[in-house]
């Protein structure tokens, strides 16, 4: 890799365990975002390309060889992504994202429980893309359609009045944003079916003092009536607004506390139960459920932890580490210091690489 942020030119040879330690600001997260930038198109840390290539370059570029001998590359300019896979220039993001599942463990990611609904949307969805086939094509038809649909809505609300071939031309957009909106439910229901025991158990592993944590999908819509009926009958107020607010693009996972409250309520957001360390064991649990659900159906993850030993108490770093190691994860971990290495060799023996990171150069460490 070269130009991300303030790493030089580096080559490493990796293995399955990959540690790195190293000063603050000496470029602990930014080679965990190179990875990230190689396999998702986009850095964890912003959507803008001019914050991640060096300021003094005009680019960067992450390249990687598999195990089976694919090469795969990213070349980033401010405006524009060039990819490659094996010799092959012209390609979709998509086509590397699905080579291998990648994911970032951030315990401290602390929105991703107590913010909006896109984040926990992404986090299933991104679980739906690796484990169902046919969920990207849909998902893709689905933001077409409705990007569609949104334009006509914000034009005929400009206009302020509704032709009648205008509001027949919307019932179209209408029935197929309610077919595919239907189809991306099926496929997050069944997702979360399966995601949902090894949820548990890992819940009974980090937080075995709250049994009733559970998963659930919101749907965006009601799930007793047609899609299609739900948006005829709201087509009304969806012109006054000028946009669709009812739909699969509204979905959401929630995480469920089993309480019941004193005026009745049940199962409130496990984020309005827990404390804040709670909150990262359910962070862990999330993640780690879902590396195990990916590696149960054969895609074993590349997961990036970054200063792990910072945000987890000992014994719970090493129930993670361990279980990552179950799971035949490939495992880039940063940390201040190398307090972890000594366990970590004791895992992982001649599969661990140590790394020292000074000031963007990055050295092998012998054991
Ligand atoms: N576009 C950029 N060009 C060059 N350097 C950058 C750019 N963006 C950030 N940096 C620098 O990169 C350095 C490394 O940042 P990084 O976040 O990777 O450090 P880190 O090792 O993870 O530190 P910490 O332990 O504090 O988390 C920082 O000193 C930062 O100033
Ligand atoms: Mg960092």
């Amino acid at each position: 890799m070269q130009g991300v942020r303030n790493l030089g030119k580096i080559d490493l040879p990796l293995t399955r365990c990959n540690l790195f330690f190293g000063p603050n600001g000496s470029g602990k997260t930014s080679l965990l975002e190179s990875i990230y930038i190689l396999f998702r198109g986009k850095s964890f840390r912003h959507i803008d390309a001019r914050r991640f290539i060096h300021f003094e370059h005009e680019r960067c570029f992450v390249y990687a060889r598999t195990s089976d001998s694919q090469d795969l590359a990213i070349l980033k300019t401010r405006q524009k992504t060039k990819l490659k896979l094996s010799g092959r220039s012209n390609l979709n993001q998509s086509e590397l994202t699905r080579l291998m599942p990648v994911t970032l463990v951030d315990p401290s990611e602390l929105e991703l429980l107590d913010h909006g609904t896109g984040s926990r949307r992404q986090l299933l969805d991104w679980l739906c893309f690796h484990t169902e086939t046919q969920f990207h094509a849909v998902w893709l038809k689905h933001a077409r359609v409705l990007k569609q649909r949104n334009r006509q809505l914000k034009s005929l609300k400009t206009a302020g009045r509704v032709t009648v071939h205008q509001r027949e031309e919307l019932m179209i957009w209408s029935d197929q944003l309610a077919a595919l909106g239907e189809e991306l439910n099926q496929i997050r229901m069944q997702v979360i079916e399966r995601w949902q025991p090894l949820f548990e158990d890992k819940i009974r592993t980090f937080l075995p003092q709250y049994p009733g944590v559970r998963l659930s999908l919101r749907s965006g819509f009601d799930q007793e009536v047609a899609l299609g009926e739900q948006l005829e009958e709201r087509l009304t107020r969806d012109l006054e607004q000028g946009t669709t607010r009812l739909g699969a693009h509204r979905a959401d996972l929630r995480v469920t506390a089993k309480q019941t409250r004193f005026d009745g309520t049940l199962n409130p957001p496990a984020s309005d139960v827990l404390s804040r360390g709670e909150k990262k064991l359910l962070i862990i649990a999330l993640k780690l459920s879902q590396i195990e659900l990916l590696s149960a159906r054969g895609r074993p993850c590349v997961v990036l932890l970054d200063d792990m030993t910072a945000e987890l108490d000992q014994a719970a770093t090493r129930r993670l580490l361990r279980l990552l190691k179950a799971s035949e994860a490939q495992l880039f971990l940063t940390s201040l210091d190398q307090s972890i290495s000594d366990f970590a060799r004791s895992i992982w023996g001649a599969d661990l690489s140590v790394f020292q990171i000074e000031s963007g150069d990055i050295l092998p460490k012998s054991a």
